[in-house]
């Protein structure tokens, strides 16, 4: 069976957890959008990883990890990735393809990505500074620079010449920067090239040769559909597409090969950047909840706001992904809580709204329609079967369940694999 993994929130729901229990069970792991502005965090033999680019199925000897076309790529995190695995004894010679459709993140890009953020002009979206808008946005405009180009050295020289001179003069003109050196930047990817082009391969031709031999291919989403440039809340969103129409046109899969799209969710919600959060907690349950679910970022270091879980938005992750299965994370982190509240609906002026409003000014203004449930206050960690969980605390996931219309397959009460519960 193949599955797309999604996270149905704003990113950083635990996927890397998950991905790392379902890539045993797979024969190809492929990212398929985003770039180093994932972090998926994977405790694996006693150690923590934390990946950003590479599919986080690489830490399984034998599988073989696929970087898909829909990622843009920056070689110096790439390699900077590659180097941390060999440090623990992880190699990913002959285990790691990446697409040759792949863009590039340049260094112009992370500079006008650093720029634009600090620029009192373009209203703040809180980024990540990894060059990831600026990269898709060239993508589009057709701009990009692409990694079969950066192989071929004579085509990257000219395209490079090209594009940075017309990059040097924004720079210069519009954020009064001096620009980058020709040389300098070519020199530097000219090195890469090298580096790169033994994992650089057709990877829809790779992989459509597995599906013909029924290999099991997972795809590992990054970011989570509240981020999806289209379906998420524009513009404090990242640019590609988080969810499961993503991991088709970022792998060259076609739609008959996948019935199986996990949705990832936290026992409650958090955000990282900027833009609406309808639940937000207020000071003192923000506290709490962030050091006990220790949610600060994993790329970034940044703390994450935290809030109630809000099925509004989950309902939206269910319809725009098309789910038919949930995995809950973190419900441990609840334990401390003597009432829980569970967002049904949003109250706009005199309207209730049940769907999820894609204008930003109209979600500014809902406030949350919550019902309460009662805490279990009893320690969940070292519980292993469903039915072992405390009455309250099955209540409160029948209840998410119901409200999703979507039945829940994993809940998590830990970091480790072992903390999981499959639920029949
Ligand atoms: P960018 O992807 O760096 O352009 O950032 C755009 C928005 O997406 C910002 O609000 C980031 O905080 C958010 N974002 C990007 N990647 C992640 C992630 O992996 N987890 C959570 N938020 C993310």
């Amino acid at each position: 069976m193949n599955t797309i993994l999604v996270g149905a929130q704003w990113g950083d729901e635990g996927k890397g957890k998950i991905i790392d229990l379902l890539a045993a069970e797979s024969d190809y792991i492929v990212r398929y959008q985003g770039g180093a502005n994932a972090g998926h965090t994977v405790r694996f033999e006693k150690k923590e990883f934390i990946l950003h680019l590479i599919p986080s199925g690489i830490l399984h000897r034998g599988k073989r990890c696929v970087i898909g076309n829909g990622v843009v790529v920056d070689p110096e995190a790439l390699f900077q990735e590659i180097a941390n695995l060999h440090r623990s004894g992880i190699r990913v010679d002959g285990r790691l393809f990446i697409s040759e459709q792949a863009h590039l993140i340049m260094p112009y890009h992370k500079l006008i990505d650093r720029l634009q953020e600090e620029s009192a002009h373009h209203g703040k979206i809180g980024t990540t500074k990894r060059g990831i808008g600026p990269c898709y946005a060239d993508k589009m405009a057709r701009l990009g620079i692409r990694m079969v180009d950066l192989i071929d050295g004579e085509l990257f020289k000219e395209r490079l010449a090209q594009v940075l001179s017309e990059k040097n003069r924004i720079l210069n003109k519009i954020f009064d920067h001096p620009g980058l050196p020709f040389e300098e930047v070519y020199a530097k990817y000219a090195e890469y090239a090298d580096r790169i082009k033994p994992f650089v391969t057709d990877t829809t031709f790779l992989l459509a040769q597995a599906l013909k031999k029924k290999k099991r291919i997972l795809f590992e989403g990054a970011q989570g559909t509240l981020l999806d440039v289209d379906h998420g809340t524009y513009p404090f969103v990242t640019s590609s597409n988080a969810t499961a129409g993503g991991a088709l046109t970022g792998s060259g899969v076609g739609p008959s090969q996948v019935r199986d799209i996990l949705g990832v969710v936290k026992a409650y919600t958090t955000r990282v950047g900027e833009g609406p959060f309808p639940t937000e907690f207020g000071p003192d349950l923000m506290e709490l909840v962030r050091n006990k679910g220790e949610e600060f970022g994993a790329t970034t270091g940044r703390p994450r706001r935290c809030g109630w879980f809000d099925a509004v938005v989950v309902r939206h992750s269910v319809r725009v992904n098309g789910l038919n299965r949930i995995a809950v994370m973190k419900l441990d982190v609840l334990d401390v809580l003597p009432s829980i509240r569970i967002a049904t609906a949003y109250k706009w002026g005199r309207q209730t709204l049940k769907t999820f409003p894609s204008n930003l000014r109209v979600l500014r203004e809902c406030v949350p329609v919550y019902e309460e449930h009662p805490g279990w206050l009893c320690d969940t960690q070292g519980v292993k079967r469903y039915r072992d969980l405390p009455r309250k605390a099955q209540r409160y996931l029948a209840r998410l369940s119901k409200l999703l219309d979507t039945p829940i397959s994993i809940v998590s009460v830990g970091s480790h694999r072992d903390q999981t519960i499959f639920v029949r």
